[in-house]
């Protein structure tokens, strides 16, 4: 694994079709690279990690979502039910997609999705990132997918904004494909997002 992380095709994990959805690739060379005994992904969505964690042969990984189909857990309120050596994280980036309501269910105030603001946002991701942080066995990994934002003009940088929940390990960029922003031309002085950050805390 080096600081860059680029795969065309998303891989044949879990639904391609659920909007936000990330490439099974990232959470497969995570586990391959780290080979964690214990295995935990938080905000499962489309089922990317828990397919990934299948073929590996992790048959105690656990998945977690506020959506029905992962029991319903709640990252604000609930405890982390189990202490594991790594985390995937891959929580909404802020009001990107909006997920209860809209890609399931019914809308729920604690859908990190539906956060009032920004400021709102980072406060309650930073809430879960240190409750993640808590759970983990020394010397366990959590690994934070995240992407950048724009809103009506403005960039909006979460991984600036947010408080960091232990010591830094790694700082990866992984590189968007099949993204709106790739295909569309843009005019003027525009850059479009095409990365989004994999940060790796390690619990000391
Ligand atoms: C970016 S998606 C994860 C996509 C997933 N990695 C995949 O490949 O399909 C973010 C997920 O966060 C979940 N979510 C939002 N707020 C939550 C909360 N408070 N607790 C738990 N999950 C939450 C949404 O239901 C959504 O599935």
């Amino acid at each position: 694994m080096k600081s860059v992380l680029s795969y065309p095709a998303r891989g044949r994990w879990g639904n391609s079709s659920y909007r936000g959805n990330c490439s099974g690739y990232v959470i497969l060379d995570l586990l391959k690279f780290y080979r964690p005994k214990t295995f935990l992904e938080v905000f499962a969505g489309g089922g990317t990690g828990y397919e990934v964690a299948k073929e590996l042969g992790y048959t105690n990984s656990i998945h977690l979502d506020l959506h029905p189909r992962w029991g319903g857990w709640n990252a604000l309120k609930d405890e982390v039910p189990v202490s594991t050596d790594f985390i995937f994280s891959h929580p909404p980036y802020f009001d990107m997609v909006v997920y209860s309501g809209q890609v399931w269910g019914e809308a729920h105030a604690d859908d990190l999705s539906r956060s009032v603001s920004y400021q709102d946002y980072i406060r309650k991701l930073d809430l879960v990132n240190e409750k993640l942080m808590s759970s983990l066995r020394v010397d366990g990994r959590l690994a934070l997918l995240i992407g950048d934002c724009r809103r009506h003009g403005k960039y909006y940088s979460i991984i600036k904004d947010i408080r960091y929940p232990g010591q830094l390990e790694s700082h990866i960029i992984k590189v968007q494909h099949n993204v709106t922003s790739e295909r569309k031309e843009y005019k003027g002085q525009f850059v479009p997002i095409v990365h989004e950050h994999l940060l790796i805390f390690r619990k000391e």
